[in-house]
């Protein structure tokens, strides 16, 4: 060992007693083990177990005076670093041990280049205004690994109900509410604590009679000096508490999880505000056309339970309703005396009438989140076979919001009464619908209708205070302008 003085950056601990060394390699911190392969009762295979199974960024050095190819291959697969074989020179030795060395300070180098290439991932995702839950999730999990945590939360503060509320967990039970998984691990009253600063409880425990040391981190979510949640760590490890470099580490997760809520919740009130506005727009159109009160909401309800009925995903139907609320808002540059007209349209008249779709497209053109929902305005009028207006795209050619309005507006149009005629009953509409299936209405999204008719899902007489009414044999007009 004396020849070894060369690492002197290293304590440098000798055993005679293989017990005894594999009793201080499991309560002590090692770099690196030197090992005889036999050892009495013991073997050096079972000291390289240990070692990396507590330390798994140890170099382990067997060494034997029987060698064989068979040992030599168990030795290196279960994850020792090097084979010598006795008798051997010092200088033999002392370069295996320096290429161990520089081995682990390398492995080493790299875990925090991957930690700083996941740190600028986030930082990426953050930039790139990705969805919260996702970032949040990742940000969590991150936290876990590098902490070697065995569980971590994210809380998040609720401003309208005035509560934090459990946004994310990993490694625990999921499902807990926060206090529930505070208690759980032992944090009873975090939340009274001082929110706007970092907490580490440290504390001495036994696991099967072994000692560990276990840390909680609490890291508050700061976002314009006021508290919005909390990032909670719980890590317990045989060998050191969670290191100082650590928790700058989590405290940059921290930071990035409130800016993520910071900027979904400015988002998320911007749209808002701009979809008010919206919706104000869309009702004054409304408003104006005496004979289309409550159109909007009706086709939603008819559009919901179709889309429904075709499998649409959660995305869709978030769009769904904005986009029901607002394909007429065209209408706005529509004279009134156009829009109320008892009598035919002139073709003037009619020309004006159809520009509404683009209209309503160029309003909403300069509003990011509501590109989802220019199809549904922009595509209402088209027609299956080509027919309709402002393009006459044909067939899967016309976006499916588009398809999917023109049977419900038209259902809608049908069922109530217009300048140029008086309502149908149900029947009278869903007749009219298969008639032009193929010509103006794509044939899924009328079947899928049908079949939402039928089940009583579409809840016509709900919406229309009937489902038939009146008798009506007058002919209609299906395409509503
Ligand atoms: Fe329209």
């Amino acid at each position: 060992m004396e020849s070894l003085g060369e690492f002197e950056d290293f304590l440098v601990n000798k055993f005679t007693n293989a017990g005894k060394a594999i009793e201080y390699i499991g309560e002590n911190v090692v770099d690196l083990v030197l090992t005889d392969l036999v050892m009495g009762k013991y073997s050096g295979v079972q000291i390289l177990e240990t070692t990396l199974k507590n330390h798994p960024e140890a170099i382990v050095i067997l060494m034997t005076g029987y060698p064989t190819v068979k040992t030599a291959i168990s030795v290196l697969k279960k994850g020792g670093y090097d084979y010598l074989i006795k008798p051997f020179k010092l200088e033999d030795l002392k370069s295996t041990i320096r290429r161990g060395l520089e081995h682990q300070r390398i492995r080493r180098e790299n875990l925090e280049l991957r930690s700083q290439l996941e740190l600028m991932k986030i930082s990426e995702a953050l930039a790139g205004g990705g969805k919260l839950y996702p970032l949040l999730t990742r940000i969590v999990e991150s936290a876990v690994r590098e902490i070697e945590a065995e569980a971590a939360s994210l809380v998040v503060l609720d401003r309208k109900a005035e509560k934090y509320r459990l946004r994310c967990l990993s490694g625990s039970e999921p499902g807990k509410s926060v206090e529930e998984f505070l208690r759980a691990e032992g944090l009873k009253g975090a939340l009274s604590l001082d929110r706007d600063k970092a907490h580490t409880i440290k504390e001495e425990i036994k696991i099967e009679g072994k000692p560990y040391k276990r840390s909680y981190v609490i890291y508050p979510l700061i976002s314009k000096g006021q508290n919005i949640g909390f990032l909670n760590l719980v890590s317990t490890n045989r060998f050191s508490y969670i290191s100082p470099g650590q928790e700058h580490l989590v405290s940059l997760l921290a930071s990035m999880a409130a800016s993520a809520v910071e900027s979904t919740y400015m988002d998320k009130n911007l749209r808002k505000s701009y979809l008010l506005t919206i919706k104000a727009l869309a009702n004054a159109v409304e408003a104006r056309d005496v004979y289309t009160a409550g159109h909007t909401n009706r086709v939603y309800r008819l559009a919901k339970s179709t889309a429904r009925k075709m499998g649409w995903e959660n995305d869709q139907m978030m769009e769904l309703r904005n986009g029901c609320i607002l394909h007429d808002i065209g209408k706005i540059g529509v004279p009134d005396a156009i829009l109320n007209k008892p009598g035919k349209l002139t073709e003037r008249e009619r020309k004006i009438m159809q520009e509404h779709p683009e209209t309503g497209a160029r309003i909403l053109h300069r509003i990011p989140f509501l590109k989802p929902v220019t199809p549904y305005v922009l595509s209402h009028h088209e027609r299956y076979d080509g027919t309709g207006y402002p393009h006459g795209l044909a067939g899967e050619n016309i976006p499916i919001e588009g398809r999917l309005l023109a049977v419900v507006d038209t259902f809608d149009a049908i069922m109530t009464d217009r300048p140029y005629r008086p309502s149908a009953d149900a029947q009278k509409a869903l007749e009219e619908l298969i008639r032009f299936k193929c010509k103006q209405f794509d044939p899924a999204v009328v079947d899928a209708f049908m079949e939402a008719y039928h089940e009583g899902s579409l809840n016509c007489r709900a919406i229309y205070g009937r489902s038939s009414l009146k008798g009506e044999t007058k002919p209609v007009q299906t395409a509503p302008v």
